[in-house]
């Protein structure tokens, strides 16, 4: 799987597993199965209640620890300084392992705690115990603050992306930051399965819609973490290397943005 360089020279596999809504009991299962197929990242937090099944999966592959990148995330009521350190120690203990990644899961500015969050962050990746920090719903507002206040720019920010919601004006603030975009609900819940654009692509490659619109997140220049609990459709979400859309396939699928949002708007969540 091809790697995007992070802006602490650290690299990250461009396509990986998202765990969201696996079932606790079967998360180490389908995890074994994903590293088994080739993934090489899973995208876990601590709210998605399986970091535990996340790492019994890992350490169950017998694959040495560095050949899997794992992410995890401070939830919305753990953030501030303290709070988070104790978080991530929480985190540490049920993956049973220190992950490769940790990002801030949504900015809640209302709460005014991200700021705060962030700076124990800095702190845990200086002390080695994490090896990049990031964030995840941030907007070019929370982004910019951030920056300006800590001097430290996040590695990546995981937002909502997929065809009806492109996210172009987020996505070029990124491309100027150094911050690398991750894609989220990359799948758009299939509401673009059917749509002339990726039937286009579906009708001339052979490949599936899902798999049109994964590679059009890595042609974005996106890292993408498509979730699936069934083996087939985790074989097929990897095997995006073979094909790619032309010009004219990427200018079409951009006529999809609706600027619609499936989650919640990170102005005022949380
Ligand atoms: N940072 C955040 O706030 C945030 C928010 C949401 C999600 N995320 C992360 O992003 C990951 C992905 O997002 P998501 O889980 O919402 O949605 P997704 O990956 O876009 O879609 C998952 C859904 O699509 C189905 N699916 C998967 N592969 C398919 C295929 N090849 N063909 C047809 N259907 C397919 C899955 O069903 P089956 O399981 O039945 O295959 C599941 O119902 C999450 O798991 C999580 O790690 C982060």
């Amino acid at each position: 799987m091809a790697t995007l360089k992070l802006n602490d020279g650290n690299r990250i596999p461009a396509l990986g597993l998202g765990i969201w809504q696996v079932p606790a009991e079967e998360t180490a299962r389908i995890v074994g199965t994903a590293l088994g197929l080739g993934y090489e990242l899973i995208d876990g937090a601590a709210i998605y209640g399986n970091e535990e099944g996340l790492g019994a999966g890992l350490r169950a592959s017998g694959l040495p620890r560095e050949r899997v990148f794992v992410t995890t995330k401070v939830w919305n009521d753990r953030q501030g300084h303290d709070e988070t350190l104790r978080a991530f120690d929480e985190s540490v203990a049920r993956l049973g392992l220190e992950p490769d990644l940790l990002l801030i899961h949504w900015p809640c500015p209302a709460k005014g705690l991200y700021l705060d969050t962030w700076r124990a962050m800095i702190r845990l990746r200086d002390e080695g115990r994490v090896k990049s920090i990031g964030v995840s719903n941030f907007m070019g507002d929370h982004l910019e603050r951030l920056i300006g206040e800590t001097g430290v720019t996040p590695v990546l920010n995981q937002i909502e992306l997929h065809p009806g919601l492109q996210q172009a004006d987020l996505r070029a603030l990124h491309d100027r930051l150094g911050i690398v975009t991750q894609s989220w609900t990359p799948l758009g819940q299939g509401a673009a399965f059917d749509s002339a654009p990726v039937q286009a692509v579906v009708a001339r490659s052979g490949k599936t819609p899902a798999q049109v619109i994964l590679r059009w997140h890595l042609q974005l220049g996106c890292s993408v973490i498509p979730r699936s609990t069934h083996a087939g459709r985790l074989a097929q979400n990897l095997d995006v290397t073979d094909f790619s859309l032309t010009p004219e396939e990427m200018t079409a699928m951009a006529t999809l943005d609706a600027g619609t949002r499936t989650g919640p708007d990170p102005r005022d969540f949380g």
